[in-house]
């Protein structure tokens, strides 16, 4: 089946076809999913980060409005002039008035089409992501195979969803089996980066450029704090560790003229801290909940020590691990699609009158 992603949640404005075969749906039961293939036939990101950039920030009337602007025709070149059987769109969380955007289109198309329509959780969404890696010879196993009750389980795992707006820990049981297990309460990871950079003048979005800087940084030679480690639920705190950077700018240079050099530490030695946290959770959250495997999802997956030192306790352990390629960590609408693909079940027709935008969706 072919299905139509649309996403517009925030910044960015995509759309995707994907081509889903189930190979054994004849024979697997309703609460199993085995050997899926995938094929993306059409992806299409239009970014609106240099739009937002001078702002320092996204600000929502100024992204719904170029929502507005972009959607059709980011649609029509990802469909290239096929026709869906099924679509999937966005519906939280999110900035409200940009998430109306993608949510509107496609009930439209829905009821033109009378094809089905299937609202998508975006942090779900970001979860399964991995799951489209065109390169899978560094992971295990290739694709989702088997999931409830089946032996060669890779369930319960611990997924970790660390974006611009959020930071969730969740149990997961198999697609659409999800218990939250903690979760950021104040910042998001990608919030703290992006804070961070604004107070080196580095620009936004934070993560990259950040991350490129720690490369040539020490990351022992400041002390942040690593905040929540000890607190014995899985729970995250960033705006302290905020703070303690700013404070630490002010007091070693009250002038404001950072130096390259300078820069570069502080970029490692916040990054440390954030990954420090991050890595050292979810370890705790696995061993207590004896899962099989870790997931990864969310733009801060795509920082390259974050994933390095995941993948040395991860592996130390002896568990799995799953985290999608640098071009899906970001938000796009072929992971819409494939998160469509587990919903279908509530897919309908009628959706388009009932289907309701929800800037503050919970995954569970
Ligand atoms: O998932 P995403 O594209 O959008 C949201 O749903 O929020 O995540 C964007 C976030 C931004 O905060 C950005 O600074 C961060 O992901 N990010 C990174 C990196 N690349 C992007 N954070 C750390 N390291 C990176 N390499
Ligand atoms: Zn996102």
């Amino acid at each position: 089946m072919k299905i139509l992603g649309i996403e517009t949640s925030c910044d960015e404005t995509a759309a995707a076809l994907l081509e889903v075969a189930d190979y054994n749906s004849h024979k697997t039961k309703k609460s199993q999913i085995s050997n899926l293939k995938f094929q993306i036939l059409g992806n299409v990101v239009l970014s609106q980060v240099n739009i937002h950039k001078k702002y320092g920030g996204v600000v929502p009337e100024v992204a719904a409005r170029k929502h507005v602007e972009t959607i059709s025709p980011v649609i029509a070149e990802a469909l290239n002039g096929q026709k869906p059987d099924l679509i999937a769109v966005t519906r939280g969380p999110g900035l409200i008035t940009s998430l109306q955007v993608g949510l509107q289109t496609a009930k439209t198309l829905s009821y033109v089409w009378d094809v089905p329509l299937v609202g998508v959780n975006h942090l779900e969404a970001h979860l399964w992501s991995y799951l489209l890696n065109q390169d899978t010879s560094h992971k295990l196993p290739a694709r989702l195979v088997v999931v409830a009750g089946g032996q060669d389980t890779l369930f319960p795992a611990i997924g970790l969803i660390i974006s611009g707006g959020h930071t969730e820990m969740i149990l997961v049981k198999g697609p659409g089996t999800y218990r939250l297990i903690g979760r950021t309460r104040d910042d998001a990871a990608g919030e703290a980066f992006d804070k961070v950079a604004k107070m080196l003048n580095l620009g936004y979005p934070g993560g990259p450029v950040i991350a490129h800087f720690a490369k040539k940084g020490n990351s022992s030679q400041i002390n942040f704090p690593r905040p929540m480690m000890e607190s014995g639920d899985f729970d995250f705190s960033f705006s302290g560790l905020k703070t303690a950077v700013k404070y630490q700018l002010n007091d070693m240079v009250p002038t404001g003229n950072f130096s390259q050099a300078f820069i570069n530490d502080v970029c490692a030695s916040f990054q440390q801290a954030v990954i420090d946290v991050l890595v050292g959770k979810t370890i705790k959250a696995a061993v207590k909940h004896k899962a099989k495997s870790v997931i990864l999802g969310g733009g801060v997956s795509a920082n390259e020590m974050l994933i390095a030192d995941f993948q040395s306790s991860i592996f130390n352990l002896g568990l799995a691990f799953y985290y999608p390629e640098k071009w899906l960590t970001g938000d796009n609408a072929a992971m819409i699609a494939l998160t469509g693909y587990f919903k279908q079940k509530s897919a309908r027709k009628n959706n388009w009158r009932k289907l309701i935008a929800e800037a503050n969706l919970s995954i569970v």
